[in-house]
C-alpha cells in the first residue's frame, strides 16, 4: 500500500480518503486514481535532499511519466521544472499556463516545428542532442532573433542495470553524443561560440527504474569529471543535469534505491569534485519522472469474467488492460494488486489478471495471489502513475480510461473518459 491507501472497516480500500467503491460508482472503470498527497510529499522529500550549499538545484518533473493540464498545475503548485519532449507535451504546458521558462525540452528527434514552437514560446531550455539539431536550432534563432539557452545531452556510457528497453546510455544508444568522441567536444566548442545559442551545460539520462545507486553516482563523478575536461579547454559550464531514472516498487522482489541517500551523495560527489578542480558549477538539475508519480497511481478495473483452464489456470478478466498499461507486455513490467472491496479477505488464489485485448500478451498481473473474486469486483492495480496513462491507446478501439485525483476525501476529475465518438473524431 502506498500514500494515503487505507483499509476501511468494510474491507475497502480508501485512496486519498474515497472508497474505491465510490469511485466506481461515480466515474465507472476502468480508471486511474491518482493521490495527490503523495505526489506533494514525494516532491518534497526530493527537493528536500536535491540540495548544495555551493549550487543552485531544480528539480524538473519528467512530464512524459504522467502529464495532463492538470498535472502540469501541480508542478507549478510545487514549484518545480517540467521536462517535455514534444510538441504534444509542449502544448499541454501552453494550456496550463505553465511558466515556459522552467520548462526543458528534450528528445532526439525534434520537428522543426517543435524547435520553432520551443523558441516562439520562450522554453527555458533546449536539450540538444545532437549536431545536425544544434545547426537547426541556431538557424531558427536566427531567423527569429531570439536566444535560447541550450544543454548538450551527453552519453557517458554507463551501463545501468534495468531492462534493456529503458537503458539510455550504453554506446549505442539513440540519445546523446557520447564523451568519448572527439566531436562531441567539437559540437560543445561551437555551442559555446554560438551567437544564438547560450551553453548552459550538459546533461545525461542513464536509463529508467535503476535500483543500483552506483549507477548513478558513476554517472555523478563521470559527468563531473568531463566537466573537468572541457573547463580546462577555457569552457564554462553552469549547468550539470542528471536525468531521472530512480527504481521504485512495484512487485515483489523491487528493491527501490534509498532515493534521499541517493541525491544526497550525488550531490556531494559533485560538490568535492567541483572544489577540488575549482569548476565554477552554479547549478545542478534531476529530472525524476516514475519516483514521483508511479505510487501515487492505483487502476481500477471491474472484474467481468472468471475462467480456470484445462491446465488449471486461474485468469480473471477485466475491462481495460493493455491499452491502459501497456508496460507487462513492452517490457514484463509486474504489478501488483487487490480486490479493493475484499481487502480484508485471504489472498489465497493464484491468479492471472487478463485484458480484454486480442493479443494473448494482454496480462496485467501474472500468477499472483489474489482474494476469491465475484463478477462486479474491484480489482485495484498499483504503481499505475507513471508510464500508464501516458502510453495508453485505443487499440482494439477501447476507449482511454477517466483520471481523477484524490486528495483528503475529495475526489475530482482530470481526464474525462473517452467516449466511442472521440474513437472516430478524426476518422473522414
Ligand atoms: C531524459 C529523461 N529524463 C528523465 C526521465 C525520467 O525517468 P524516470 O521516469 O525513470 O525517472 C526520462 C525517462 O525515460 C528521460 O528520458
Amino acid at each position: 500500500m502506498f500514500g494515503t491507501q487505507e483499509i476501511n472497516g468494510d474491507g475497502i480500500l480508501e485512496i486519498g480518503g474515497v472508497s474505491v467503491k465510490k469511485l466506481k460508482g461515480e466515474y465507472g472503470t476502468p480508471l486511474y486514481v491518482m493521490d495527490k498527497n503523495y505526489i506533494v510529499e514525494k516532491a518534497e522529500l526530493i527537493k528536500k535532499s536535491f540540495k548544495s550549499k555551493v549550487f543552485k538545484t531544480d528539480v524538473a518533473y519528467a512530464s512524459k511519466a504522467f502529464l495532463t493540464v492538470g498535472m502540469c498545475k501541480i508542478v507549478e503548485e510545487l514549484d518545480l521544472c517540467l521536462d517535455v519532449v514534444s510538441g504534444g507535451e509542449i502544448y499541454t504546458a501552453l494550456k496550463a499556463h505553465f511558466p515556459m521558462e522552467k520548462a526543458h525540452f528534450h528528445g532526439n528527434s525534434k520537428s522543426i516545428e517543435e524547435l520553432n514552437m520551443a523558441v516562439e514560446y520562450g522554453i527555458g531550455t533546449i536539450i540538444v542532442d545532437n549536431h545536425l539539431e544544434f545547426k537547426l536550432l541556431e538557424d531558427i534563432c536566427e531567423k527569429k532573433q531570439k536566444k535560447i539557452n541550450a544543454i548538450l545531452r551527453v552519453n557517458p556510457g554507463i551501463d545501468a542495470h534495468t531492462h534493456e528497453y529503458i537503458q539510455t546510455s550504453k554506446f549505442d544508444s539513440k540519445f546523446g553524443e557520447s564523451i568519448f568522441m572527439e566531436e562531441t567536444k567539437e559540437l560543445i566548442r561551437r555551442i559555446n561560440r554560438s551567437e544564438w545559442v547560450k551553453f548552459e551545460g550538459i546533461h545525461a539520462h542513464i536509463g529508467s527504474q535503476i535500483f543500483d545507486i552506483n549507477s548513478f553516482l558513476k554517472e555523478a563523478e563521470v559527468m563531473t569529471n568531463y566537466i573537468k575536461e572541457l573547463v580546462e579547454e577555457g569552457i564554462g559550464i553552469e549547468t550539470l543535469n542528471l536525468g531521472g531514472g530512480y527504481g521504485i516498487y512495484y512487485s515483489e522482489g523491487d528493491e527501490p534505491i534509498d532515493l534521499e541517500l541517493c541525491l544526497k551523495e550525488q550531490v556531494s560527489i559533485i560538490e568535492k569534485i567541483n572544489e577540488k578542480y575549482n569548476l565554477g558549477i552554479k547549478k545542478l538539475q534531476i529530472e525524476p519522472g516514475r519516483s514521483l508519480v508511479a505510487n501515487a497511481g492505483t487502476t481500477l478495473y471491474t472484474i467481468q469474467g472468471l475462467k480456470t483452464t484445462y491446465s488449471g489456470k486461474n485468469y480473471y478478466f477485466i475491462d481495460g488492460g493493455m491499452t491502459d498499461n501497456i508496460r507487462p507486455a513492452l517490457y514484463q513490467a509486474a504489478y501488483n494488486g487487490t480486490i479493493g472491496n475484499r481487502c480484508l479477505e485471504e489472498k489465497e488464489n493464484s491468479v492471472t489478471v487478463a485484458g480484454k485485448c486480442c493479443e494473448s500478451g494482454d496480462l496485467i498481473i501474472k500468477d499472483a495471489k489474489l482474494q476469491k473474486a465475484e463478477l462486479g469486483d474491484i480489482l485495484c492495480v498499483f504503481g499505475t502513475g507513471a508510464y500508464n496513462y501516458s502510453m495508453a491507446s485505443n487499440y482494439n478501439k477501447i476507449p482511454r480510461p477517466a483520471v481523477v485525483i484524490v486528495e483528503n476525501g475529495e475526489s475530482a476529475l482530470m481526464v474525462r473518459r473517452e467516449s466511442y465518438e472521440d474513437l472516430v473524431r478524426n476518422d473522414v
